[in-house]
């Protein structure tokens, strides 16, 4: 096994890494634990754009409606830090949440506009709003030059990106690609609630991603009907929603798009809801070029 990382569990503490290292880029990579190996990809990628790497562990209550899966959302911070001493991690940020935000204290709150309302937020209303004042309050804390976020959660990575440029932060944002098992399920920390049966049917997920992109050069239309065709075979996975938006703007496309866009789904397998996403290339001249 390699060095621990140290663990902080205070406000004060992480602040001092900025100082503990002047000159030197900080990478920060916001988790709520329960670590696989998505995060380890991203941890990996962050140790290639900085010097010092904090890896934040917290599961955010705010980014939780009455009735979500905050109470049962895996806590393994034993073994989150003992999977991170091999990675070279020089920090794990770990608060909770009365250090997060201390009682009394007004923490800035963060909006998500109209396309938090949308897809995972018309789902989970409150769910951007609590995201985006998280990832704002550990950038403030532990003031990185750059952070790093996973491409499964596109509407997050748009959000935050939007953030950043709304806030005028300075702080850059890095994206890195899905980690998938063997049958195409991206990995999730929420992919260990899944029976075995659930787990099977969970395949519909990259199916119906793939469908999508093999259609894709027939247009809009025909790339969604493929997509929802996949889910009319699985009727024991509860679709939510299966679109094509605007990398720009989120905004689902029309039938006559052109262009590049990012596929988003969303449905609830047994009492977990799954998501996963894919960019490709509406239309003719797309998978064939
Ligand atoms: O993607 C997540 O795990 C969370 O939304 C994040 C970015 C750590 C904020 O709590």
């Amino acid at each position: 096994m390699g060095a621990l990382p140290k663990v902080l569990h205070t406000v004060r503490e992480a602040r001092q890494i900025r100082h503990a290292h002047d000159g030197h880029r900080i990478a920060l990579v916001p988790t709520m634990g329960a670590l696989h190996a998505g995060h380890l990809e991203l941890i990996r990628h962050a140790r290639t754009l900085a010097e010092v790497v904090v890896v934040s562990i917290f599961v955010n209550p705010l980014q939780f409606g009455v009735g979500e899966d905050f109470e049962r959302y895996p806590r393994t911070l034993e073994a989150d830090v003992s999977l991170l001493a091999d990675e070279g991690i020089d920090y794990v940020f770990a608060p909770d949440a009365a250090e997060m935000y201390p009682e009394g204290v007004e923490i800035l709150a963060m909006h998500a506009g109209p396309v938090g309302a949308t897809f995972e937020g018309a789902a989970r209303p409150t769910h951007f709003d609590g995201m985006l004042t998280v990832v704002a309050r550990l950038f403030d804390i532990v003031g990185p030059h750059v952070a790093v976020f996973g491409q499964k959660d596109a509407q997050q990575v748009f959000l935050v990106r939007q953030m950043i440029a709304e806030q005028g932060l300075t702080v850059e944002l890095d994206i890195v690609r899905t980690v998938r098992e063997q049958d195409g399920l991206a990995l999730s920390s929420r992919n260990r609630f899944l029976d075995a049966n659930q787990r099977a049917l969970a395949h519909v997920m990259p199916e119906a991603l793939a469908a999508i992109t093999l259609n894709a050069s027939h247009g809009a239309t025909a790339a969604r009907a493929a997509g929802l065709h996949v889910f009319a075979n699985a009727p024991l996975a509860r679709l939510d929603y299966l679109d094509l938006v605007d990398p720009h703007t989120f905004e689902a496309v029309s039938d006559d798009f052109q262009g590049p866009v990012t596929a988003v789904i969303a449905a609830v397998i047994g009492a977990t809801r799954l998501i996963d996403t894919d960019n490709l290339y509406l239309g003719a001249n797309g998978a064939d070029t």
